[in-house]
């Protein structure tokens, strides 16, 4: 159920097949938003490019659909390198990097995404290649064990990861610049959707319905890109392809997303709450069986956007419901939240 939500931050194939990279930014300047990581960045490049050296490694942390990868891809390009892609994941033993990192060439960006899944193994090989573009590789083992060390060339690590708080902390150390990336505000994710609506040949879409989009993306640059492509559709379809306000308003309620950009996952974990669990404290575990549904799915993809817009509060005892989201969902007022129950 989750992959197929429409305001699932997480990519979806036909982000990547129709659009997802027409719509990608390719230069620092074109990146919309997180203007303090694109002042430390382009620094960075630049004080990199006149000492002959490689950028310092990055690490990059926040929700997914912030722009992450993309981020890798414009840095590579500002500095006139490629970008080879890995991910945490992918890379089950030590070996498995060592041919990844001799293939790289001067200043090329070594991108890895779900960093904070990187195996204890190949953390190991990963951090004399970050300090000292070095690797040491065991060969036999027992009495005849020797090391041999490879060299590689001067590369930029760019980590990405949903997950700060799950790297270690050695791990951690070794990035130069660490940068935790913000939900986008409503006039940025409007940049955006111009910007898209040209690059997909939309006939100038006026700028109050793409604001309507944007209000209702959760800060999300994936899901407007992603919402703009529904309301083409339906306005191809039903509005001989005009998008007006009231065109996006009928596209978006028939997906059952409403005016703050919620869908029936998170109205269902809402009502669960409130209903089932009479506003909370409740814990994760717990709302997850009772919707049938996967807890970390529930923490990665619904909790982030509800803590963001101040609906749910987690507290020592568990998930509790704000009086905000008792208001939006019309249902009693919960309990009032105290200072002795918030996490420390
Ligand atoms: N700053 C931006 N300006 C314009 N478009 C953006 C920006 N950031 C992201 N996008 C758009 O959003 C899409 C998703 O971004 P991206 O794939 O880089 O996210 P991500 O952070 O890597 O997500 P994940 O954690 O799921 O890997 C991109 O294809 C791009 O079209
Ligand atoms: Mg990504």
């Amino acid at each position: 159920m989750a992959t197929e939500r429409l305001t699932s931050p997480e990519t979806q194939p036909a982000d990547a097949e129709y659009a997802g990279n027409v719509l990608r930014p390719t230069r620092l300047e074109e990146y919309v938003g997180q203007r303090e990581l694109i002042e430390r960045l382009s620094i960075a490049i630049e004080a990199g490019r006149r000492r002959g050296e490689p950028m310092e490694h990055v690490l990059l942390h926040g929700p997914p659909g912030l722009g992450k990868t993309t981020l890798a891809h414009v840095i590579s390009n500002e500095m006139g390198s490629k970008v080879h892609t890995t991910s945490g994941p992918a890379l089950a033993r030590g070996t498995d990097l060592v041919a990844t990192l001799t293939r790289l060439e001067t200043n090329d960006v070594l991108f890895i995404d779900e960093i904070h899944r990187l195996p204890i193994a190949v953390e190991e090989f990963v951090y004399p290649a970050m300090e000292d573009f070095r690797i040491d590789v065991t060969i036999d083992s027992g009495l005849h064990a020797q090391t041999v060390q490879i060299r590689c060339k001067p590369f930029t690590l760019i980590g990405a990861t949903t997950r700060a708080g799950l790297l270690s902390s050695p791990l951690r150390s070794r990035f130069g610049l660490v940068h935790h990336l913000q939900y986008y505000d409503s006039s940025d994710l409007l940049t955006i959707l111009i910007r898209s609506g040209e690059l997909l040949e939309m006939a100038d879409p006026p700028t109050d319905a793409l604001g309507l989009i944007a209000e209702r993306s959760r800060g999300t640059p994936r899901i407007a890109n992603r919402l703009l492509r529904r309301v083409r559709d339906y306005a191809d379809v039903k509005a001989d392809g005009r998008v007006t306000k009231d065109v996006v308003e009928l596209a978006l309620s028939l997906e059952g997303i409403d005016e703050l950009g919620m869908d029936e996952l998170d109205r269902a974990y809402l009502g669960t709450i409130a209903k089932v669990y009479g506003g909370g404290p409740v814990g994760l575990e717990a709302v997850a069986a009772t919707m049938n549904q996967d807890p970390g799915t529930l923490e990665d993809v619904v909790e982030p956007f509800l803590l963001q817009t101040g609906f749910l509060a987690r507290t020592r005892r568990g998930r509790m419901l704000t009086q905000a989201a008792a208001d939006h969902l019309g249902v009693r007022a919960p309990q009032p939240i105290t200072d002795e129950l918030f996490e420390r």
